[in-house]
């Protein structure tokens, strides 16, 4: 048997990393569609750890002495099939294509580049795509717990075995994966599925009564409702993780370090809801006692991408911290130590964000050719959050 030689793996690499990356995004947009709380979280956490094997591989890639990994041909072995995977037209639907299609053919990828590739000369490939391959195999089984949960009606399982077959003939026609030769065309999906990207409002699962307004802020001195308010406003951020999402799927052709760092905030969004839920828990409280706000998220969608990541890290995040440190410092009066530190880390995070946004918004706007200066869209972004927000907090923070 003929091993493949170090051009041919590089080759392949080389699409491994892309389909990490495009299929992430992906996921990104899909992320306000999906409707189980829970998936919502697991998909958030995933599409960050995809950009982290991306990011590993690309690092190796380096190594072989490939800056450059994301050429014209990359693109195009990869790009067209995730835009028919697109086409999906059920939040199970679309898990079943990228997990027990895409993902479930990236495994298999990894494994058998590991079980062909010299474990001396390749040997820091092999510690890469072992990490690859095993988070590929835990997300997997995974998504497998979550169709039998979410589509066990029988036409429904008979959508996700359809969906999951084409997803996989179309992914060994790229050939891209496997590094083999692509087939001339790409298979057309069923009839009537076409994009139903991007998603103009977020959803929620059945437990949760939805409503557009926030909660007005209870009293400071009101220790136990402001405490409370607090960490269930946590639970809001998923709109945030929902338009970040969205940013990460609608904005083409930026370089990939920017889906690196909005992956990561994305992630890091859902992570602040997750501690607004914990924390709600710990103080007696189950948070489908309380209706989630999806507003913000609508509102958010009638802007451009660009904008919407500048009203996200210019405004609401740059604005929040005066009242995330005046919070901060309550607490720690209070001797209430816990709320005291996941304030902290939120706070660490937001700074973090707020950074990437004087990064990426010029970039953003170079992308897209805008006209505005970036001061006219800053105060276009403050305007907006202004007339629009549906949470008092963000517009009482925006108008100072
Ligand atoms: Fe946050
Ligand atoms: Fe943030």
């Amino acid at each position: 048997m003929n091993l493949p030689d170090s051009k041919q793996r590089i080759a392949q690499l080389k699409h491994l990393q892309a389909w990490e990356t495009h299929s992430a995004r992906l996921l990104g947009g899909w992320l306000p569609a999906i409707r189980l709380w829970e998936a919502k979280h697991e998909v958030g956490l995933h599409l960050w750890q995809d950009l982290e094997t991306s990011r590993e591989i690309r690092t190796r890639l380096w190594e072989l002495r490939v800056n450059r990994p994301d050429t014209a041909a990359v693109t195009a072995g990869v790009l067209p099939a995730i835009q028919i995977l697109a086409s999906a037209q059920y939040d199970f639907e679309l898990i079943a294509g990228i997990y027990l299609g895409v993902k479930q053919a990236l495994a298999q990828a990894y494994r058998d580049y590991l079980a062909k590739t010299h474990a001396t000369w390749d040997a820091p490939s092999i510690d890469i795509l072992t990490r690859a391959a095993s988070r590929k195999e835990s997300q997997i089984e995974w998504a497998e717990a979550y169709l039998q949960q979410v589509a066990y009606k029988e036409t429904d399982q008979h959508l996700v075995q359809r969906w999951t077959t084409f997803t996989r003939e179309l992914i060994a026609a790229t050939g891209s994966v496997t590094g083999e030769n692509p087939s001339i065309a790409l298979p057309t999906p069923p009839p009537g599925y076409s994009s139903r990207l991007p998603f103009g409002e977020a959803k929620r699962d059945s437990r949760f009564k939805v409503q557009l307004q926030g909660f007005e802020r209870p009293p400071v001195e009101d220790t136990d409702a402001h405490t409370l308010w607090q960490f269930v406003s946590y639970t809001m951020e998923m709109q945030a993780a929902e338009t970040l999402g969205s940013v990460l799927w609608e904005v083409d052709g930026m370089d990939w370090e920017f889906y690196y760092d909005i992956a990561r905030h994305c992630h890091d969004e859902c992570r602040h809801c997750k501690m607004g839920e914990e924390r709600v828990r710990e103080l007696g409280h189950e948070i489908h006692e309380f209706p989630q706000f999806v507003g913000n998220y609508a509102w958010r969608q009638i802007y451009d991408p660009m904008r919407r990541y500048a009203m996200l890290t210019y405004i609401i995040e740059q604005d929040s911290f005066a009242l995330k440190h005046e919070t901060y410092k309550n607490y720690v009066q209070l001797n209430d130590h816990a709320s005291a530190e996941a304030i902290l880390y939120d706070i660490i995070d937001e700074t973090m964000h707020v950074r990437w946004g004087t990064k990426w918004v010029g970039k953003l706007m170079e992308h897209q050719k805008e006209t505005l200066s970036l001061d006219d869209i800053i105060f276009e972004c403050r305007q907006a959050v202004l007339d629009n927000s549906l949470a008092p907090a963000q517009r009482s923070s925006a108008k100072k």
